[in-house]
């Protein structure tokens, strides 16, 4: 029988806080979870494997070169068991290797291969930790999307008193059980993602379209998959590969993209509608490619169908975000689409902004909603769709009143 329960991988380095590490692993397995223990060479000095695996019932992984019996890469087979990753302690040398993207040890190897969500709870000398480097460290795994446990103030093992203290196990452990929680938190759900641009054909090779990348509604299609979401992913043309665990339509226009999502739409409990859907289309496609001589003076075009406002008017039961890319006034001008297409959320960009929005790793949006407006810091795509799906996972528990 498969083990269903959802996996904790717990890293320890070589901190002088390794013993509490012990209290960690019991609370987690106290919790249900299924708790396995990655060391680094340095963090067996303090305390012996033998100690995790007998309080985890579990092999304990040190060295990125043992012989693994299923002949898997192992790094990588532990990276995609996490539900959620936890490092703790994590040394001022661990959270430099993380956030220079190094791997030459077990436990770096799979926190650089793992997509779950991570959590690190450093402890040091107060000196190492006021560093400016370790500092800058820390910042950098926080952009990354990191959950940081700030360490206590207090008298430390080497004798110095000051912050570096490991954060309490119990605030620890409380981090991981949230993590814990919102990492599954969509088991039972069906989840509709639209992502892309659409192309409307002007006649057999030529296409009117924008620069949707797509890279958006993927991350957020992917992350609702990783949190057990039935996930249907219906995508405009784009050279991103299907992410894993969803069902993806392709289509090129948007008639297609909204044939393929009211099929789909009555299913779900979740809409994200993130593609850039063409709001015009050539009135009259040509059937044959149109001739450089036979040039038209001007293309004659007509309104698409409004995908978003159609779902919103149905009024149907799942939470429905839309996005809104603008050029001026966001915030107003988001707010407006909220009221007019009946959505839940907007997620709003500016996409003014060369640095920001089409095709680029990072973006900086503002969710909408009527709780208010939220603006979110610039972060890499994949954690903004964390962010979308943590407030939608929490419109979708609370009673909704359309
Ligand atoms: C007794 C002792 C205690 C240490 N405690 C810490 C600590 O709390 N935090 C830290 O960042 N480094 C600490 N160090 C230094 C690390 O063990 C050292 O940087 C080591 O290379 C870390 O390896 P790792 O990061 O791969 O686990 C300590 C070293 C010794 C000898």
């Amino acid at each position: 029988m498969p083990d269903t329960r959802t996996t904790i991988v717990v890293g320890v380095t070589g901190g002088i806080a390794a013993y509490k590490t012990c209290e960690l692993v019991r609370a987690l397995v106290r919790d249900g979870f299924r708790v396995k223990v990655v060391m680094t060479e340095a963090a067996t000095r303090f305390v012996s494997p033998l100690t995790f695996r007998t309080l985890s019932a579990e092999p304990v992984a040190v060295s990125l070169w043992a012989d693994e019996p299923d002949a898997k890469v192992h790094h990588v087979s532990l990276a995609e068991e996490a539900d959620v990753m936890v490092i703790a302690p994590c040394t001022a040398n661990v959270i430099a290797k993380i956030a220079h993207g190094r791997t030459d040890d077990m436990l770096t190897a799979t926190v650089l291969a793992t997509e779950a969500p991570l959590i690190v709870a450093p402890a040091m000398n107060v000196h190492m930790w006021r560093k400016d480097v370790t500092q800058r460290n820390v910042a950098a795994l926080k952009a990354r999307g990191a959950v940081i446990v700030e360490p206590g103030r207090g008298e430390l093992a080497c004798g110095d008193v000051g912050e570096g203290r490991l954060a309490p196990v119990e605030e620890i452990a409380e981090a991981v059980r949230t993590a814990a929680t919102r990492s599954r938190d969509l088991v039972g759900k069906h989840v509709l993602v639209t992502a892309g641009g659409t192309h409307e054909p002007i006649d057999p090779v030529r296409f009117i379209g924008n620069h949707s990348s797509g890279k958006t509604g993927f991350a957020i299609a992917e992350e609702a998959a990783r949190r057990g979401a039935r996930v249907f992913l219906v995508t405009g043309p784009t050279h991103l590969p299907d992410p894993f665990g969803c069902e993806v339509v392709r289509v090129q226009t948007a008639l297609q993209m909204r044939a393929a999502v009211l099929a789909r739409a009555d299913a779900c409990d979740l809409i994200v509608m993130s593609a850039a859907v063409a709001d015009f289309r050539p009135a009259a496609a040509a059937s044959e490619k149109i001739k450089k001589a036979d040039a038209p003076g001007a293309i004659s075009l007509e309104r698409n169908p409004d995908i978003l406002a159609e779902l919103g008017s149905r009024g149907g039961k799942a939470v429905l975000v839309g996005f809104a890319a603008e050029t001026s006034d966001v915030e107003a001008n988001a707010k407006t689409k909220l009221e007019a297409k009946g959505c839940d959320m907007i997620v709003a960009n500016d996409v003014s902004d060369p640095e920001l929005g089409f095709g680029t790793e990072d973006n900086r949006v503002l969710l909408v909603s009527r709780d208010g407006v939220e603006r979110l810091g610039m972060m890499p795509k994949k954690q903004i769709a964390r962010e979308i799906l943590n407030r939608a996972a929490a419109l979708l528990g609370s009673e909704r009143a359309r």
